[in-house]
């Protein structure tokens, strides 16, 4: 019995020396191992041993299954190693090919507008804020100097949550958060989406504005016009025209539309502008001392003024936009030509 372990103890090392795969490996683990398998056998039938012998075989057999266990993970282990060295060689990645073509992200036309717009008002020093784009009629309409029933909410097409509450139809809901919240003096600027109920090719449920806020000692009109020259020439270039008209907004008093030269013809007159040379741009004013007392602060003390430009229109000019659609759609084939 001695001997045949011995010999089987050898047949199984020889064999395993010999495996160059894996799967040659596990064969020969079943072989040996399994339960059919030589040394299993010889394990199972230990009640035909001679009592005298069993503990010495026993001790023999479980010796031996132990060696083969070790030499079969042994070789694993090597065979293993070597095909992962072989895989790796194989595999190898040849950093000098060329590439099979970028695909390059970019900013969205109006991020890149607002990121202009917010660039300019920082270095002016004023702070950007942001705030809720669902808000209630106070801070909408009625803060702004725009009670029930007053024939400016006509102006805007509301899209009304319950009675009292809106998807806000202008940014202008911010000057009130924040003259509630600052303590003047201070200059905001609010980038955010606006909604009304309205619906063409140049006007969508959903577009963006700005408003800007200063509220100071002794500032007013000649402050808010040089403003404006100013951020119009850095938006638009040096040699931009700026225009102004009276207006009437229920916030400001006196109220006025700025209009620039037109970006699709640069003023010579173009069917955007109606042959005109100029389109408008913002809506601002001097703030209604109303307001500002509405909101806690002292306008004999305080005046203030602001401006809330739409930015849609100015981005479907620049970039030769045709619908205001496409800004929302996130249609990629349209995006694509933006970068
Ligand atoms: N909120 C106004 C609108 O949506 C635009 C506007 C006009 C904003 C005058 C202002 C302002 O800050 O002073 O039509």
């Amino acid at each position: 019995m001695k001997e045949k372990l011995e010999q089987i103890l050898k047949d199984a090392q020889g064999e395993i020396e010999k495996c160059d795969d894996v799967k040659m490996l596990d064969e020969v683990r079943v072989k040996f191992l399994g339960k059919q398998g030589e040394l299993t056998s010889i394990l199972r039938n230990m009640k035909e041993v001679p009592p005298e012998e069993r503990k010495t075989v026993g001790m023999l057999a479980n010796g031996v299954r132990e060696k083969v266990e070790e030499a079969i993970a042994k070789k694993g282990e090597k065979l293993n190693e070597t095909a992962l060295k072989l895989a790796m060689e194989k595999e190898k990645i040849d950093i000098t090919m060329p590439s099979k073509g970028e695909k390059r992200g970019a900013l969205h036309p109006l991020t890149r507008f607002n990121n202009k717009f917010m660039d300019i008002c920082v270095a002016m020093g004023f702070t950007v804020i942001q705030g809720p784009e669902i808000d209630t009629d106070y801070y909408n309409f009625e803060a702004l100097n725009v009670p029930k029933n007053h024939p400016a909410r006509d102006m805007q097409d509301s899209l009304y949550i319950t009675d009292n509450i809106l998807l806000r139809t202008q940014t202008s809901n911010m000057q009130v958060h924040a003259m509630e919240e600052l303590k003047p003096p201070f200059k905001i600027v609010c980038p955010g989406r606006v909604y009304r109920n309205d619906d063409d090719s140049s006007h969508s449920p959903i577009f963006n504005q700005f408003e800007a806020l200063v509220v100071d000692e002794n500032v007013g009109l000649k402050d808010l016009m040089k403003m404006i020259d100013v951020i119009l020439k850095k938006l638009f270039g040096e040699n931009v025209k700026m225009r102004v008209r009276p207006a009437y907004f229920p916030f400001t008093e006196p109220s006025i539309e700025i209009d620039a030269t037109c970006q699709m013809c640069q003023g010579k007159g173009c069917s955007l502008c109606k042959g005109t040379g100029f389109s408008e741009v913002f809506g601002a004013g001097v703030v209604n001392p109303k307001v500002l007392e509405m909101s806690g602060i002292d306008s004999k003390k305080y005046s203030g003024f602001a401006f809330g430009p739409g930015i849609d229109r100015s981005v479907m000019v620049t970039n030769k936009i045709p619908n205001i659609k496409y800004l929302f759609r996130n249609d990629m084939r349209f995006l694509k030509q933006m970068r």
